[in-house]
């Protein structure tokens, strides 16, 4: 475990917004520290709140009536309840978003060099010429071929591929110290997903830049991540080191991801077990473990209330311990009611 502070340290954060005349938790507790260099992946099905996690953290959820509570640490500085003001200076230039959709990130009436200029020049004051030779350099380090003629072409004129180089090369534009990319590779084909995940991984170097990987792909935290915190409904189900979350899996929902990963090597199989159901809706939650409904071990003691994660190895926690036997200890405490 590295011994500096957390560039980002998250503590409790909780997201609600109003719905049906009452306020609903939609990311419940989350905490996470992520390190000068790490890469940590956020992982979970569709619905389980990575997105608004990072949106929260950007303090970009302009939704009326939308409660953040908790804190979120960025070297020292607490993020939430921060000043749009103070917010806008940040973000771009110490903290800067892939986001899902490269086309939110662009507007389709201007070229990507243009756009990218613009970024560099709303943080640093640089000509016109100065900043067009930056963004020419930073769409070559992403891999984009002719770069200087790319640069002139408008969002819709590249390939899938292209767009999310030049996206990342655009939150580059001002080496941020941290990178959040939500599902920087879901679009992708295969070959140009592990070509996207090459260059995140080299970001460190080049670039010094930490991540915190938005995913629902376990196989792409596999590959990329040093530690992982697994999403469900909302709630933090596991986080630890990649290696333990993967060898020893606590949560019987960590364990079912896991049993979903097609094979690297060898054969595939017809047929990979997936979970049966989908994720409740956030103002449907059962009363107790969210995961219930769907879980081949459920038993009453999971139903009061949801069970708060507990350390279950060396940086590893579990909201639920599946023992190697298969019958899961029963849950502790309840988890204490989110106030957002
Ligand atoms: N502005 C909003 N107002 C109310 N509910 C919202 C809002 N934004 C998201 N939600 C709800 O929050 C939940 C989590 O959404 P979120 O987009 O964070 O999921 P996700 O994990 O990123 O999923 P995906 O993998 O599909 O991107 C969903 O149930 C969604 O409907
Ligand atoms: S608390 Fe119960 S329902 Fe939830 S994951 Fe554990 S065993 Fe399954
Ligand atoms: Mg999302």
């Amino acid at each position: 475990m590295p011994a500096d502070p957390p560039l980002l340290a998250v503590r409790d954060l909780c997201v609600s917004f109003p719905a049906r005349g009452r306020m609903v938790p939609i990311v419940e507790h989350v905490s996470l520290d992520l390190h000068a260099g790490e890469i940590v992946g956020l992982v979970g099905e569709s619905g389980s709140g990575k997105s608004v996690t990072a949106m929260a953290l950007m303090g970009l959820i302009d939704s009326p009536g939308v409660r953040v509570t908790g804190s979120a640490l960025f070297r020292g500085r607490e993020l939430v309840g921060m000043p749009q003001r103070q917010l806008r200076r940040l973000r771009g230039r110490d903290i800067a978003m892939i986001f899902q959709d490269p086309m939110t990130a662009f507007t389709p009436v201007y070229t990507i060099g243009w756009q990218i200029d613009e970024q560099i020049r709303a943080h640093e004051k640089l000509s016109r010429h100065a900043a067009r030779a930056r963004t020419v350099k930073l769409l070559a380090d992403m891999g984009v071929p002719d770069p200087a003629h790319m640069a002139q072409r408008y969002p819709h004129q590249l390939s899938g591929g292209l767009r999310q180089r030049a996206m990342i090369a655009m939150a580059l534009s001002c080496s941020p110290a941290l990178l959040i990319a939500d599902e920087p590779t879901t679009a992708l084909d295969v070959t140009v997903q592990a070509q996207i995940l090459e260059l995140l991984r080299r970001l460190r170097g080049t670039h010094g830049a930490s991540i915190l990987l938005i995913t629902h792909d376990m196989g792409v935290v596999a590959q990329t991540c040093a530690r992982t915190l697994v999403l469900y409904s909302g709630r933090m189900a596991e986080t630890g080191p990649t290696e333990a979350v993967f060898d020893r899996p606590g949560h019987p929902y960590t364990a079912a991801l896991l049993d979903a990963i097609p094979p690297l090597y060898g054969p595939r199989p017809d047929r990979l077990p997936a979970i049966d159901g989908i994720p409740p809706q956030p103002a449907d939650r059962p009363a107790g473990c969210a995961f219930a409904p769907r879980c081949g071990h459920a038993h009453e003691t999971c139903l009061p209330a949801p069970p708060p994660p507990v350390p279950i190895g060396p940086g590893q926690q579990a909201a639920c311990v599946l023992p190697a036997e298969g019958t899961p200890l029963p849950p502790r405490g309840p988890m204490t009611e989110c106030t957002a």
